[in-house]
């Protein structure tokens, strides 16, 4: 059937009618909305990059998941700004920890909201990078048995899920080991599994204070160029136990998403990352671009490119939008 008896407009004649044949739903039940904590009390400071995101301390992190949970954003990821760093990332692993107290104060809270921990080295190391630095090279091994101690301390701490975003080979079987050990077995891994050497990390390397001082993160992320090789990625971390698979970033790796959706029967999530973020917000400030419909066009693109999830600075803004 074709024109003119065939007519898609017809479909499209009023929001009741637009709304019957929408394929794809948006919601906020698979939003993750991303939080840095850092030490003190009472500080909230805005990252110049990433309007309305903040570096706080644990009780206004508290304060603010108060308000994400009222929104009916189901969980966060925390990043750390410790006090002090070393070339090892000693301080990631300590009980007193910014993440691990931080945690311990959002349990005390008594909120349902799921709390996932990024589990890296890049915040707590001096020279930036996401492991320890042997020989000028970020050392795998040596690295994936820190990465584990990690994990273990933000379980104890009270982390629901703990998703490592090093991309170091093996530290998915290393942390799913170190857990079971501990009988932290109900602790799930949602790995950064397609983790890009991307641009579009820079307003978060402001905010978490985690750039490299010295060479880049491409010894370990992945090439942009490639995507089979996500496919492979994804595959590893899966017989190593991870429960739930990430892309990151997202925009520009639709088609990993969709592909990795495609082929693993398992959860699947996406990273909108800061610089996503900055992008839109700088345009919608200077009067460039609508930032509501920008923002929900760019998470219901990213849905039906297949993720489940999404890690997104924009959750509380897309919650409000969406609220009956
Ligand atoms: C840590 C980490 C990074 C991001 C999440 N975890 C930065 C990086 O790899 O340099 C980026 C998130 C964002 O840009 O929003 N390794």
């Amino acid at each position: 059937m074709s024109f003119p008896a065939y007519r898609p407009r017809r479909l499209r004649r009023t929001e009741a009618l637009r709304g019957l044949v929408r394929e794809t739903q948006l919601s906020t039940s698979g939003l993750i909305y991303p939080m840095f904590v850092c030490p003190g009390s009472k500080v909230r400071q805005e990252v110049s990059s990433m309007p309305d995101i903040y570096q706080q301390s644990a009780d206004q992190i508290v304060e603010e998941c108060r308000e994400v949970e009222s929104l009916g954003i189901p969980g966060i990821i925390l990043f750390g700004l410790p006090e002090s760093k070393d070339p090892r990332g000693t301080s990631s692993l300590s009980p007193q920890g910014v993440v691990q107290r931080a945690i311990e104060a959002i349990r005390r809270a008594n909120l349902k909201l799921l709390v996932i921990t990024d589990v890296c080295l890049c915040e707590y190391t001096d020279h930036g990078h996401c492991g320890v630095v042997e020989h000028g090279d970020v050392a795998n091994d040596a690295t994936v048995a820190i990465l584990a101690e990690q994990a273990l301390s933000h379980a104890r701490a009270g982390a629901d899920i703990v998703a490592p975003s090093d991309m170091m080979d093996g530290r998915v079987a290393a942390i799913r080991e170190k857990l079971d050990e501990h009988k932290f077995e109900n602790i799930a891994i949602l790995s950064y599994a397609a983790k890009y050497c991307s641009g579009f990390y820079g307003p978060f390397r402001e905010a978490a204070q985690s750039a490299p001082q010295f060479g880049d993160r491409r010894s370990y992320q992945m090439d942009p160029a490639n995507a089979r090789e996500a496919l492979k990625e994804v595959a590893l971390d899966l017989e190593e136990g991870a429960d739930m698979v990430m892309v990151k970033p997202a925009l520009p790796y639709l088609d990993v998403i969709r592909r990795v959706r495609d082929k693993f029967d398992v959860p699947v999530g996406a990273y909108n990352v800061s610089g996503e973020y900055a992008m839109v917000k700088a345009a919608a400030a200077n009067g460039w671009l609508d930032e509501r419909p920008t923002v929900l066009e760019i998470i219901v693109g990213i849905q039906r490119a297949g993720a489940d999830i999404i890690l997104t600075y924009h959750a509380k803004d897309i919650a409000r939008w969406l609220r009956p």
